[in-house]
């Protein structure tokens, strides 16, 4: 009996190792997404619409936001939790809304504002959080302050960029100096009845905010202030490095790139662009941010997202400057965009993620990768048709935030042949009937293809705004869901797969494995690693995985495009890690961790350890039950 007694204290003590012991018997750093530090914004997908060619509920041949509300359910379904929106505020639409009449008010044909409440509601039941466009350096010239700054009403005086003209050795009158706009021709503008210049770097119709004008700061930031108290999750910020120019108004140095004074080009843009101020502007809309998410805990982290076309320096200055002060908590970077295309080499990619992810500041950041917008043609035309898969898959799988445009998710390919009479971009038109094709972003506007109905679904309108793409018969929605393989199903598999941990978490190495494939790993420990392949060049390649993965083990594959011959499921040991890859096609595989317990085995192990506590518990109870039961016992014996 005292044997057995002494036997209690011992077992007690290794019962309470086991029950406090972190993680419950094994110490795990990633267990799910509510239990690891990673704020939504860090590893979201954002998908962006374009309001006016997403859905027109309405058959005027217009998106609008019944439209986008009616589609929510189907970016739910797809995976996606957070999306961006073009202008959806009252514009004369010179700029298709980036001319911005009224920063508080929604614009007739896209809807009413409740609609938009409506929206933000139908968005946020189904996990939906809704970003908004916000475009600061500009306003339109119908906005009522550029009426009240070009009568110099009191207050409004300075709101504009207003500048008297140069007068020639001829006497006459002539914009203060060689700046251009970004949509080609002279950046000053005469105001007859103010008898000054205007600026305006995009079209004349989008004058210029003065934001050296503190009145203008205050305004802009009580617009910022009334989305945010109508519950959006954060803004994008258009041509957020556009904002300053110098006092000074000097000239710009030529650039020797082109003879045309009137092109962008001509001149390099050291008196208009990505100013120091810029910067400070950033940080103080990030102030107003963190502030709003502080006194309203209940929503999230409210964030921003900046477009600037910049260098890698400044948009890691973005994130962190030198003296540690954060300001856009994702400066997108467009680099899969501006610095790779068809004919780069895998070398060419890997440089291009690897120079972010070197420059990007570390401690609560994130990386993102933006692979198309409204701006730029799409994928499709970018790197080719049969390179969709791969670029979803490069985009997916990267560490960090992907930024996605509509339409991409089924491969929409440009409607490079939209005539000269049915094409409305502004910047199209300016350089006119010759050139317009060169400039023109309506071919990547065109509407989406939901279907094979008329227009694709997308309106019952006899006209829509741009014509729809006519392979819609084709590539559509509805027909790639059906399908056994579609670009669709390769997307939402990859959204599916973004859910792991170890695409939160995992360590990251990329390498270009040959000329023409390069190879990517998550990876963390104990849990199994995601590895990507790419190949980038149009022919199909025979790759071996030997020396990127240096003690290869078991390969299966996650996801596979449309164009592979390899299947879900398919284990890749046979072949000793060689892979045949078709022409720009990819694969994601899993490389199963066999010398660490992987993470589905842990948690197996866990739920047994779980199970052993309680029988421990109920062991340990059953013992003192006894325990005091024979104490009693030998007390009776004793008296
Ligand atoms: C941004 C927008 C673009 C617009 C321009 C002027 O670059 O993305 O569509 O034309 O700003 O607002």
């Amino acid at each position: 009996m005292r044997a057995k007694l002494n036997r209690i204290p011992l077992f007690s003590l290794l019962l309470a190792v086991v029950v406090l012991y972190p993680g419950s018997g094994m110490s795990s750093l990633v267990k799910s997404e509510s239990e690891d530090f990673i704020d939504w914004w860090q590893h979201t997908v954002f998908y962006q619409i374009y309001p006016r060619s997403f859905k027109d509920s309405n058959g005027d041949g217009i998106g609008d936001l019944p439209g986008i509300t009616s589609k929510l359910q189907y970016l739910a379904e797809t995976g996606i939790t957070a999306t961006w929106l073009s202008p959806i505020f009252q514009s004369p639409m010179v700029d298709f809304g980036y001319d911005i009449s009224d920063y508080r008010k929604i614009q007739p044909e896209y809807g009413s504002m409740e609609d938009f409440q409506q929206l933000i509601d139908k968005a946020y039941e189904l996990g939906i959080k809704i970003v908004l466009d916000f475009v600061p350096n500009h306003s339109s010239d119908e906005h009522e302050w550029f009426k009240k700054s070009a009568a110099k009403e009191p207050g409004y005086e300075d709101y504009y960029v207003w500048v008297d003209p140069k007068i020639d050795e001829k006497g006459e009158r002539q914009p203060p100096n060689n700046w251009q706009s970004v949509f080609y021709g002279s950046a000053w503008e005469w105001h007859e009845s103010r008898q000054q210049y205007y600026l305006h770097q995009f079209t004349k119709e989008q004058p210029d905010l003065n934001y050296r004008n503190p009145a203008v700061v205050q305004a802009m930031d009580d617009v910022i202030l009334f989305w945010l108290n109508k519950g959006v999750a954060g803004f994008r910020i258009d041509a957020v490095n556009h904002m300053f120019e110098v006092e000074s108004l000097e000239d710009e140095p030529l650039s020797g790139k082109t003879t045309d004074p009137l092109s962008y080009d001509y001149t390099r843009h050291i008196y208009t662009k990505d100013l120091p101020e810029v910067l400070a502007m950033v940080q103080h809309w990030r102030q107003l941010l963190d502030d709003f998410s502080s006194k309203h805990p209940k929503g999230p982290t409210r964030i921003m997202m900046t477009e600037a076309y910049a260098g890698l320096t400044t948009l890691a200055d973005y994130y962190e400057d030198r003296q540690g002060v954060r300001g856009s908590h994702l400066p997108f970077n467009f680099h899969f965009i501006t610095d790779v295309n068809g004919d780069s080499d895998a070398r060419d990619f890997v440089y291009n993620v690897e120079k972010w992810l070197i420059y990007m500041p570390r401690g609560g950041h994130a990386a993102n990768w933006v692979m198309g917008n409204h701006d730029n043609p799409r994928v499709a035309s970018r790197f080719g048709p049969t390179a969709v898969d791969a670029m979803n898959m490069l985009l997916m799988t990267l560490p960090g935030v992907a930024v996605t445009y509509n339409g991409e998710e089924l491969g929409m390919q440009d409607y490079r042949d939209i005539s000269w009479e049915d094409t409305v971009d502004p910047p199209a038109r300016y350089v006119g009937e010759k050139l317009f094709k060169d400039v023109s972003r309506d071919p990547e506007r065109t509407p989406f293809q939901w279907n094979n109905t008329s227009n694709g679904g997308f309106s019952e309108a006899a006209k829509t705004w741009l014509p729809v793409h006519p392979n819609y018969k084709k590539l559509n929605l509805a027909a790639q869901k059906l399908a056994a393989k579609s670009h669709y199903k390769v997307y939402t598999s990859l959204m599916e797969l973004r859910k792991a941990a170890i695409m939160r978490r995992g360590r990251f190495i990329i390498e270009p494995i040959s000329r023409w494939v390069f190879a990517f790993k998550r990876s963390y420990t104990n849990f199994d690693s995601i590895v990507t392949i790419i190949n980038v060049s149009d022919k199909q390649q025979l790759v071996n995985l030997s020396e990127f993965l240096n003690q290869p083990k078991k390969l299966v594959v996650e996801i596979a495009g449309v164009e592979s011959a390899y299947e879900k499921g398919d284990s890749l040991l046979a072949v000793a890690f060689e892979l045949n890859l078709p022409p720009r096609g990819g694969l994601v595989l899993s490389e199963r961790c066999s010398t660490a317990m992987s993470a589905q085995r842990r948690n197996l192990v866990k739920q047994l350890i779980k199970s052993a506590q309680v029988v421990l518990v109920a062991f340990l109870f059953y013992n003192l039950w006894r325990h005091k039961w024979t104490k009693v016992k030998i007390n009776q014996q004793r008296f």
